[in-house]
């Protein structure tokens, strides 16, 4: 049977799709190793494994052909001087792509290839960033009070490795520093 076409509204100001198949909750505790600054991750998820982002996923086959879509809300939060953060992943099939479209709050999109090249983009309302296929990617909220919010979509079939970021890291974090956020080299992945 063929499949019918659908519509969606992303209803401001929470954004939360008018049809969602899967609500996923991501805590500071799915994000150990990721943070530079140890003792702080610690000291904090001994009081709170504190809410960091959620994911509201619209479901298709996971195929080449299809695509999935989604919302994604990073929640604002520092753990030290660092931003709160997505765990960030590449995609199994390193050949597709994903595109982002941002609606709410302020942050950056730092990305990796595996061969080592870097590219940290801003994301405000209304900017679309197109990552290209090979891409790892990590979204980061650096507004003080709101969340970052931004739509997906990414072919069926890509996967999700993040295994390997979860070893090493991404190449650039995102910190705040004395005017502002700044981008700088995590020095456990050089
Ligand atoms: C899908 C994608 C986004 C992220 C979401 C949460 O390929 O890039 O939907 O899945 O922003 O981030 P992760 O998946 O890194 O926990
Ligand atoms: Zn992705």
């Amino acid at each position: 049977m063929i499949d019918l076409p659908f519509t969606f509204t992303l209803p401001m100001p929470q954004v939360i799709p008018s049809k969602v198949d899967n609500h996923i909750e991501r805590r500071l505790s799915a994000l150990r190793g990721q943070f530079l600054d140890q003792d702080t991750y610690s000291k904090m998820l001994a009081t709170e494994d504190r809410l960091i982002y959620e994911v509201y996923e619209i479901k298709r086959p996971e195929v080449e052909g299809e695509l999935l879509m989604g919302i994604s809300i990073v929640h604002p939060g520092k753990v030290g001087k660092e931003f709160f953060m997505t765990k960030g992943h590449f995609h199994s099939v390193l050949e597709t792509s994903e595109v982002y479209y941002c609606l709410r709050g302020e942050g950056y999109m730092v990305m990796e290839t595996p061969e080592g090249a870097t590219s940290v983009e801003v994301l405000s309302p209304g900017k679309v960033l197109y990552v290209p296929p090979r891409w790892g990617h990590r979204s980061v909220c650096t507004s003080r009070l709101e969340d970052l919010v931004t739509f997906f979509a990414y072919p069926g079939n890509a996967g999700h490795d993040y295994g390997t970021i979860e070893l090493h890291g991404f190449r650039k974090l995102v910190l705040e520093g004395v005017n502002g956020p700044e981008i700088v080299d995590n020095p456990r992945s050089q």
